[in-house]
């Protein structure tokens, strides 16, 4: 049996991972759950799951919390000191982080100091702080396993070969619904328009990253710190039909790849049950059906954006984080229709421009450049 914590429980990935959890039976013991401010769905899932203690960051729902959970005998504890110790409770050997942004943080790196398995789905942990996280990872003797599903199949190709065999890793990217458009019709993209996703369905920042495939760029981050693999051996493809969720070519010519239909409870449960692979009754991917598969490189010239991944990620220290942090402000005034879609990529770069990279040692370094990336990209912005 596997005890798990699961931060973010009331969000997308944290309810499809409290499902998942219930399909395993008694194989999964939910031991704690952390959520920002929905206090509703929290107390609902700990009165199903029955973990020993549950946190609301909001600490103002905390009181809500606490009257819906007054007979039951659970732990309420708030705040983000909260989060950090549903992170690092004891009799728990797994923790799911699937909050979403720099909020990920403190309970990524608390698990790890508490030696539990990293299930995560938090990119920003990775991409903001992975220089540091894997470093925190390795003095603690904790593995990190992903949840993202480019990332969670390049995990399971790996288990094919070791990390001095690899050539280079290959993320495939959906291309997201402008594909084929000009520069000139991307100049025209409304935000009704980009939150089309044509095959995932995500939150409002991660759908528009895709879009602009800035969403690529943070995953060539997330890959170089999780796999230790230098930015130049990660390349993008792009797989329109999303059913290869990634690849690894070994030195050999080899190449492994990861294939399903596109469901996100799959790597959820790999990562939940590693390194066993239990059963799933899921609809199964039928490739004669499918009749084929295509591959095409990525137009960098129409989608500046994912270059900015190689280069934060050869950068390394704070880089991410500003790149993160910038991006993040400009899907925002995009959203609020203040930039057009192909202003976000440019105010992200010049804001990288305008960054001297240092190496965080602690998490509120990394916190520290993220806000600093916050404020110059606002300033940066038309208007600003
Ligand atoms: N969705 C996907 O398919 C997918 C795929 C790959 C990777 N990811 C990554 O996984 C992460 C989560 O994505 P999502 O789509 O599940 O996001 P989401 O639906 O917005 O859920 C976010 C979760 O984080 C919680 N939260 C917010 N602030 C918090 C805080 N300060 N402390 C503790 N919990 C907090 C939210 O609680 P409330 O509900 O109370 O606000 C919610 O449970 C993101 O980093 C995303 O990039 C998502």
């Amino acid at each position: 049996m596997k005890s798990i914590t699961v931060l973010g429980s009331t969000g997308s990935i944290g309810t499809r991972t409290l499902e998942v959890a219930e399909q395993l039976g008694d194989r999964i013991r939910v031991v704690s759950l952390a959520a920002g401010s929905n206090w509703r769905l929290l107390a609902q899932q700990a009165n199903r799951f029955r973990p020993e203690l549950v946190a609301l960051a909001d600490e103002k729902q905390v009181p809500r919390l606490r009257s819906a959970l007054a007979d039951s005998g659970i732990e309420v504890a708030g705040g983000s000191d909260g989060v950090v110790a549903a992170a690092s409770v004891d009799n728990a050997d797994t923790a799911v982080v699937a909050v979403v942004g720099v909020a990920g943080l403190p309970a990524s790196f608390a698990a790890l100091e508490s030696g539990k398995t990293l299930a995560l789905a938090n990119k920003e942990t990775l991409v903001a702080a992975g220089e540091l996280l894997t470093q925190v990872a390795r003095d603690n003797r904790a593995e990190i396993v992903p949840i993202d599903s480019e990332h969670s199949a390049i995990h399971q190709c790996l288990r094919a070969g070791t990390v001095d065999e690899v050539q280079r890793l290959l993320l495939t990217a959906s291309g997201g619904p402008f594909r084929a458009f000009s520069k000139f019709d991307l100049k025209r993209v409304t935000p009704e328009m980009a939150l089309r996703h044509p095959t995932w369905t995500m939150g409002a920042k991660v759908t528009i990253d895709s879009a602009t495939l800035i969403n690529k760029a943070l995953e060539v981050i997330e890959a170089r710190w999780l796999f230790g693999i230098p930015a130049d051996r990660i390349g993008v493809v792009v797989h329109p039909q999303s059913v290869v969720h990634s690849m690894v070519e070994f030195r050999d010519g080899s190449i492994l790849a990861q294939l399903g239909l596109p469901d996100m409870r799959v790597p959820i449960q790999y990562a939940l049950t590693y390194p066993e692979r239990l059963p799933r009754s899921t609809r199964r991917l039928d490739l004669a059906e499918l009749g084929g598969l295509t591959f095409e490189p990525p137009d960098t010239d129409r989608f500046p954006g994912l270059l900015l991944g190689w280069r934060a990620a050869s950068e390394g220290g704070t880089a991410g984080a500003v790149l993160n942090a910038a991006s993040e402000v400009a899907v925002d005034l995009f959203l609020n229709r203040r930039i057009r879609f192909t202003e976000i990529t440019p105010i992200a770069a010049r804001t990288l421009d305008c960054h001297t990279v240092t190496h965080p040692g602690s998490v509120d370094d990394v916190l520290e450049a993220d806000r600093w990336a916050r404020k110059k990209a606002m300033a940066l912005a038309p208007g600003g």
